[in-house]
């Protein structure tokens, strides 16, 4: 029987894990503005936030990952809310260091695969991480976290899918982020409740940073702790 064809010629880049920086914490930045993405990414890195993920979800998001790069050189920044090849093709050459996306189909994944960047699709299944694996990933988005089954789902999963890592989004906030990051199958935990939309509008800059310190805070304990 001759054997399947690759599914793919180009192979994973760098992991997320590999390339992630600071506290095991994934912040997202849903902004209007390139300069209130800025601000926004400051207050995060004033708390000890390494990397941040700027979501495509605003008419400014790709403006706002170079803004960030370009003002805050040493944090890691990625795009989130990737949908499609052209969202990855505009999101590298507007500076993104890593991808990540809320879903999982092939033509995702092998256009994600193509930008070269390091990177985590969505996952909410076992079918859905299967597929992942077969593309050579071993890192995945677990998204969304909490409606889909939560701390006892990864849990679960461990077992099976011995070598896939989660990134758990959806969710998540200061009462359960030491239960996600505890699980070693999480390698990041990510999400909105550092960034609550009503500090932004409010430009509650020092309230971001508390809370990115008190978060920063948990991760560093249970992440060197392990
Ligand atoms: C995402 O974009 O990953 C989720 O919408 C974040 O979910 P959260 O707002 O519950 O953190």
């Amino acid at each position: 029987m001759s054997s399947l064809p690759p599914l793919l010629s180009s192979e994973p880049s760098s992991t997320l894990s590999s390339v992630i920086k600071g506290p095991a914490l994934l912040p997202i930045i849903q902004a209007d503005t390139p300069h209130e993405a800025v601000a926004i990414a400051k207050a995060l890195a004033d708390g000890g936030v390494g990397s941040v993920e700027v979501v495509l979800r605003t008419r400014q998001a790709l403006a706002a990952i170079t803004a960030i790069r370009t003002a805050l050189p040493d944090l890691l920044v990625g795009a989130g809310t990737v949908l499609s090849a052209t969202d990855a093709n505009a999101c590298k050459a507007a500076g993104a260091q890593f991808l990540v996306s809320p879903a999982s189909t092939a033509k995702l994944l092998e256009a994600m695969l193509a930008s070269g960047l390091p990177f985590v699709p969505g996952v909410a299944t076992p079918s859905e991480i299967a597929m992942a694996q077969e593309y050579g990933l071993r890192e995945v988005k677990f998204f969304p976290a909490h409606l889909s089954g939560g701390i006892e789902m990864l849990k679960a999963l461990s077992g099976v899918f011995q070598q896939m890592k989660f990134c758990p989004t959806g969710g998540i906030g200061q009462h359960n982020l030491a239960e996600f990051l505890a699980l070693p199958n999480v390698f990041v935990a990510g999400g909105s409740w550092l960034t609550p939309a009503s500090m932004v509008q409010t430009q509650q800059w020092s309230q971001i940073t508390a809370l990115a310190a008190a978060a920063t805070a948990i991760a560093r304990q249970i992440k060197t702790a392990a």
